[in-house]
């Protein structure tokens, strides 16, 4: 990597394999038309869930939330926020209304909603997340880490209605050739990606820490390229630091 100009980092979404392994679930599950059902995501922090959610929802009309903590014993500012999601400006100020307006609202505009970081709430709420799949007759997709699996399991009427699951696997070189092609415009050898597909973990962010620090690097050395040993003290160094 060798360059003169100053390189920016920009902010580019690469379509992994746990990518197109979701848009296959999420086409199975619009198959599933009238019958409520959930969809399940899973997998290690920092894989890119909800990213790849919130990218999937961008570009087709979908409902997404991430579950706060401080709703823990609240369902209706659950539900109140759902509204919101699902483009309600005045939620109700009532659970039952509430419910109905989610219901309305997305009869009218029927969309697949993602529930994001769901272990955070409080085991009843599934209750309440499946009553609504069965009254709006739409897919619900559910998203966690690895808990979420025994979380969804041990509720057999959810688990029944439960048509697919995605384990989000650790990202591959190959991502992150393609980020570094793409996010600062540089080539990166196989064998420092491979350095940092170790040292990440499978996880984007400690790569995406590095991948900055060498953009940094560039910058202030323009006459200089990444050597294997710059990669390895560029990941040892306090900008890549927690694993
Ligand atoms: N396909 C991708 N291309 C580029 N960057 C990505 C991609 N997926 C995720 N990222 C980036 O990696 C970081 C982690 O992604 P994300 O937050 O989606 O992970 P997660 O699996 O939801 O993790 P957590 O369990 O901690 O919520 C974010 O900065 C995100 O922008
Ligand atoms: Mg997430």
């Amino acid at each position: 990597m060798k360059t003169m100009k100053k390189i920016h980092l920009k902010p580019v979404f690469v379509k992994t394999k746990n990518v197109r392994n979701f848009e296959v679930m999420m086409d199975a599950l619009s198959l599933n038309e009238d019958e409520g059902c959930f969809g399940m995501v899973f997998g290690r922090a920092g894989r890119g869930k909800s990213r790849t959610a919130q990218w999937y929802s961008g570009h087709n009309d979908c409902v997404y939330l991430k579950i706060l903590k401080v709703w823990k014993s609240s369902e209706l500012d659950f539900l109140k926020a759902l509204c919101s999601a699902a483009g309600i400006v005045q939620p109700p100020k009532r659970k039952g209304a509430a419910f109905a307006a989610i219901v309305e609202a997305m009869i009218d505009n029927p969309r697949p909603v993602f529930l994001d970081e769901i272990e955070k709430m409080l085991r009843d709420f599934i209750d309440v997340i499946r009553d609504l799949a069965e009254a709006t007759g739409l897919p619900f997709i559910l998203m966690g880490e690895e808990e979420l699996v025994s979380y969804m399991r041990r509720d057999r009427r959810v688990w029944s209605r439960t048509f697919r699951q995605l384990e989000y696997k650790p990202i591959e070189i190959a991502d992150i050739l393609l980020y570094t092609q793409e996010s600062i415009g540089q080539k990166m050898s196989i064998d420092i990606a491979s350095l940092l597909h170790k040292s990440s973990g499978g996880d984007w962010r400690p790569v995406k820490r590095a991948v900055l620090g060498m953009a940094h690097y560039l910058n202030s050395n323009p006459d200089k390229k990444i050597t294997m040993e710059t990669a390895r003290a560029i990941v040892d160094s306090g900008l890549t630091g927690r694993k």
